[in-house]
């Protein structure tokens, strides 16, 4: 086909569309619904942007938090490489994905796009902190087209997960050496971030049995990122405290203990949302007691062959370890929005966001 006849072509096809359109439109008393009929692509060059059978692009707008890292790591830890992902602003017009993380985003959108947004483009609201810790923007409601979060029912949802257990690995789970009863790893006491509850159970229970704390908050010592895992694993317990308590918001603070071949203490959610997630048995959480004394008293009472019975769903799952430093954090959320752009070619629209995101 010349150029001339393909524009030709295209056209008419907009013309064939717009007339569809219109019968629709009037046989639903000019009352379209919007997935019927969504609005034609204005120019030409959002048509020449798309190609289905390319990788889509796919453009970070921000650097979460302003930390960089190499794409590259998307295939080296993932095996993820089905999009281009970017962060030239100046292949905007091209992208088919855009991701926007929360925490960037100014009061005023000021460093938000400028200008017109491809008709095929969807915008990705990227966020990981619990509704408590995350700022109420205004104007982002029916901006973004797909989530990006920890809720099980984010369009991108990210989380630590536990994977089937292939039938082939054999290795039967040796229980590391422990030297120490309950260990706690906390770096942040800010009270505004929602810590209050998690402290207040943790001064309790202290009361009762001897917790090992480590990291910031309490010791002013950061815990070496080579020590994270082996230090969890010379505990028996080990406090998977979350900072505040929202439905679906359990964390890499459980993901540890179980990687590590410890036992996970929850403050979070209740049990419920726990076990949709996880096997009932691998973890003990602390409303399955009346106050924290019981607690301690059931930590310090345990007989070993109870206590190996909370390693009983490893013959069936397997924890991944989870990328530890602030600069690889954001590394597979943004993985796994490159991979979901390479497969969905739905429209949507994300209307309430925030209270989609608190409820
Ligand atoms: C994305 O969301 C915007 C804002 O609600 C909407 O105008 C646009 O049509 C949506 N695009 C896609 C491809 O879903």
């Amino acid at each position: 086909m010349t150029p001339a006849s393909k524009k030709a072509l295209c056209l008419a096809n907009i013309a064939a569309f717009g007339i569809i359109c219109s019968v629709l439109a009037f046989f639903l008393y000019f009352e379209p619904p919007s997935h019927l009929c969504p609005p034609p692509p204005t120019d030409e060059e959002n048509f020449e942007g798309l190609d289905l059978n390319e990788k889509p692009i796919v453009l970070l707008w921000f650097w979460p938090l302003g930390v960089k890292f190499d794409f590259k790591a998307c295939f080296t830890y993932y095996n993820i490489d089905s999009c281009v992902l970017t962060d030239d602003r100046s292949l905007y017009s091209k992208a088919q994905g855009v991701i926007f993380f929360h925490k960037n985003i100014d009061w005023y959108l000021r460093n938000m796009p400028k200008g017109p947004r491809p008709a095929f483009q969807k915008w990705i609201w990227f966020n990981v902190e619990s509704p408590k810790n995350t700022k109420k923007t205004p104007g982002l409601e029916n901006l973004f087209n797909l989530t990006l979060s920890y809720r099980r029912d984010a369009d991108i949802p990210v989380r630590n997960e536990l994977t089937i257990r292939k039938t082939d690995m054999n290795d039967d789970f040796v229980l590391p050496k422990k030297d120490k009863l309950v260990c706690w790893i906390v770096s942040n006491n800010i009270r505004a971030t929602g810590t209050a509850v998690r402290e207040r159970y943790y001064h309790e229970l202290s009361k009762h049995i001897k917790i090992h704390v480590f990291g910031r908050a309490f010791t002013w010592r950061r815990l070496r990122y080579e020590d994270y895992y082996s230090t969890i694993a010379g505990c028996k317990f080990y406090l998977s405290f979350e900072n505040s308590i929202h439905r679906d918001y359990i964390t890499e603070k459980v993901n540890g203990p179980l990687v590590a071949g410890t036992v996970p203490v929850v403050l979070g959610p209740p049990r419920e949302n726990y076990e949709q997630f996880l096997p009932s048995d691998a973890f003990i959480h602390i409303k399955d007691f009346p106050d924290a004394k019981s607690l301690a008293e059931f930590l310090l009472d345990m007989k070993d062959e109870a206590y190996m019975r909370y390693f009983e769903w490893r013959k069936f799952f397997t924890a991944t370890p989870h990328l530890l430093s602030i600069s690889d954090e954001f590394i597979q959320p943004i993985c796994l929005a490159c991979d979901h752009m390479s497969r969905d070619r739905d429209f949507h629209v994300v209307h309430d966001l925030y209270k989609w995101n608190s409820a």
